[in-house]
């Protein structure tokens, strides 16, 4: 998804939007490029291409912009095809402004038919965005935050803009509307951006813009104006992350280093959350009333957040005692939910910006549900717009398969299960003690699981040219399999598929040959035997079959080519452990088949578009 960064200071601005464009590589991009404002000749400069930040450095090099002002973009198209010309930044036909956007200007075509027939503007790109540069021209009176308003005031959509104009070389202003923006405050230096990646260089104190409002940043000082150009108080959030954190410290990859974090994410997640057997969210402070007022619970949710969800399904209902539908956050809206204010909808999102997640939220409350959000991202859409929020903790997440976030979405929903249970009095206390003892237990074990990486390794070369693999399993580990076979497909280009263990004999079987692995989870020990003989038959087969169990399981390795042994925990918990394997085999068989693991074709880390 697009990346924006802007810079106005002393420094030059180019290396400096370079920098942070490369830290917004993660959000997926096809071109990028920067506009500096040259102060002295009162004119901007724009460099841009297509493809990735070495083709805009290779470009740089040869003319470099010299200023103290610019924005820089990572572009993901949606309105024209990848090109030098559709990329960002937009100039108007006097190339007195340069623009950079996030987002889609719904009614961008009716706007450019009015400029190019009543004001006689001519356009160069195929872009929504590049209206944006020409309605500020054609509102310019000398008022740069005035011209931004009016031509906000026109479009419809979506947007995080940043704007320079040549006549006004001391501003840099910007403005949003349901796509991320964030101010960086810097001593004699100011900074937007999508992300706090891209500004861990150069600061740590952030305001999160909100929507409806005008940033105004000179080098000096940095305002945010509401609609009414009333200055507002934001307070300032002081990022404590260590720049590390958003690098990739001596990983190959970010999704790696996303994976050996979850040890230290869960305890996160987990923190000062378990109090004297009972779990303790002072996020939520619900009340028995409210709990007891909810007949029905939704989880909705897009791709991996959507997994997690389907786990969280079977605890709240057993320890709530109510049922609970799960929606793919995209097919949700359109299905006419049945939601009132007996509902509780629940919305898991790492980014807290996905517009399918967003659009089903602002459903859900228009028709009086209660609304929670589960995100990683402070500050995030989701966030702010749900009623509540339980936030992840989890630390940034780069690398576009989801890894840490999965797992500390799982340890979230397993605590907000056992907290409704605990407020509405409907779990039974030693069910309770059970999860929260395994839940402390879950750092260590991940420990120990990382540390056989080396088999990962090896069974990846085993299954790296196979056309399609299959994953089984049954209960938790069938809602496990799907997170394991999409973490598959996404990096390795592997076809992948989960399967219900018991439902291959009505169909799939028939795609089962010695070509084809099939890894199978048999965790759930209500389960087991019946996994077996599902286990057995694919064997039966000829099919090379990975089996992963727990730790002390002797029965399995007779029936598979090779068993994965995860330490025992309580049985509901083992998605948690048993995720891990899933994640590394992903990853090691990606590396193997050299796939581009972080950035995987066509795939984007937050997906802002519906
Ligand atoms: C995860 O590996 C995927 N890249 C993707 O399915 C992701 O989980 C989905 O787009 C939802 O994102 P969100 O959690 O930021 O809402």
């Amino acid at each position: 998804m697009c990346g924006i960064v802007g810079y106005i200071g002393t420094k030059e601005a180019t290396p400096l939007l370079v920098d942070g464009l490369k830290k917004l590589e993660y959000r997926g991009y096809d071109s990028a490029g920067v506009a500096v404002l040259e102060q002295m000749q009162r004119r901007i400069s724009v460099v841009k291409t297509v493809g990735k930040i070495t083709n805009l450095e290779h470009k740089l090099a040869e003319c470099m912009p010299k200023g103290c002002v610019g924005i820089g973009h990572t572009r993901w198209a949606t309105h024209g095809r990848p090109s030098d010309v559709n990329s960002h930044p937009h100039q108007g036909c006097s190339a007195d402004f340069a623009v950079v956007h996030n987002g889609i200007i719904e009614n961008y075509l009716e706007l450019k038919e009015w400029l190019v027939k009543e004001r006689g503007h001519e356009f160069m790109s195929e872009t929504d965005t590049e209206v944006f540069a020409h309605l500020l021209e054609e509102f310019y009176e000398g008022d740069i935050v005035n011209a931004l308003r009016k031509t906000l005031s026109k479009v419809h959509g979506s947007y995080a803009v940043g704007v320079v104009a040549a006549q006004e070389p001391d501003k840099l202003v910007a403005a949003r509307k349901d796509s991320p923006l964030i101010v960086g405050l810097g001593e004699g230096e100011n900074f937007i951006a999508s992300d706090i990646p891209a500004l861990l260089n150069h600061t740590r104190d952030v305001w999160f813009v909100e929507d409806g409002e005008v940033v105004v940043l000179t080098k000096e000082g940095a305002a945010i104006l509401d609609k009414h150009d009333h200055e507002v108080n934001r307070g300032v959030f002081h990022v404590d992350w260590d720049a590390e954190a958003a690098e990739k410290g001596g990983f190959e990859h970010f999704m790696l280093k996303e994976i050996f974090e979850q040890p230290e994410a869960f305890q996160k997640t987990l923190s000062g959350r378990i109090q004297e057997g009972k779990v303790r969210l002072d996020e939520l402070n619900f009340t028995t009333e409210d709990v007891e007022r909810w007949e029905k619970v939704f989880i909705v949710a897009c791709g991996t957040a959507y997994h997690s969800g389907l786990i969280g399904k079977p605890l709240i209902e057993e320890f709530l005692h109510i049922p609970v539908e799960v929606d793919i956050a995209s097919e949700f809206r359109y299905r006419n939910p049945l939601l009132n204010e007996r509902t509780l909808a629940v919305f898991v999102s790492q980014s807290g910006e996905t517009a399918d997640t967003l659009a089903a939220l602002r459903e859900a409350k228009a028709k009086g549900a209660t609304t929670l959000a589960i995100t990683n991202v402070v500050g995030s859409s989701i966030a702010r717009e749900a009623d509540y929020t339980l936030f992840l903790w989890a630390g940034p997440e780069i690398a576009v398969a989801s890894t840490k976030a999965y797992t500390a979405m799982l340890i979230a929903q397993y605590l907000l299960s056992v907290y409704l249970g605990q407020v509405k009095e409907t779990i039974p206390e030693d069910k309770a003690r059970a999860i929260l003892e395994a839940l402390r237990q879950l750092p260590e074990k991940a420990k120990q699981l990382l540390a056989q990486k080396e088999l990962y390794q090896q069974l990846a070369r085993d299954i790296r040219d196979a056309q399609s693999i299959f994953f089984i399993g049954r209960g938790y580990d069938y809602n496990l399999a799907m997170e394991g076979a999409l973490k598959l497909k996404e990096i390795s280009y592997i076809h992948a598929e989960a399967y219900a263990a018991g439902e291959l004999k009505h169909g799939t079987l028939a795609l089962i040959t010695k070509e084809t692995p099939v890894i199978a989870l048999a965790l759930q020990k209500n389960t087991y035997e019946k996994t077996l003989s599902n286990i057995m038959e694919v064997t039966a087969r000829d099919a090379m079959v990975i089996g992963l169990a727990e730790e002390g399981d002797t029965e399995i390795a007779k029936w598979v080519s090779q068993a994965i042994y995860i330490p025992k925990i309580e049985d509901i918990v083992s998605p948690v452990l048993a995720v891990i394997p899933l994640q590394l085999l992903a990853y090691y068989t990606a590396v193997e088949r050299g796939c581009n693991v972080d950035q995987p074709r066509n795939l984007a880390k937050s997906v802002t578009v519906e």
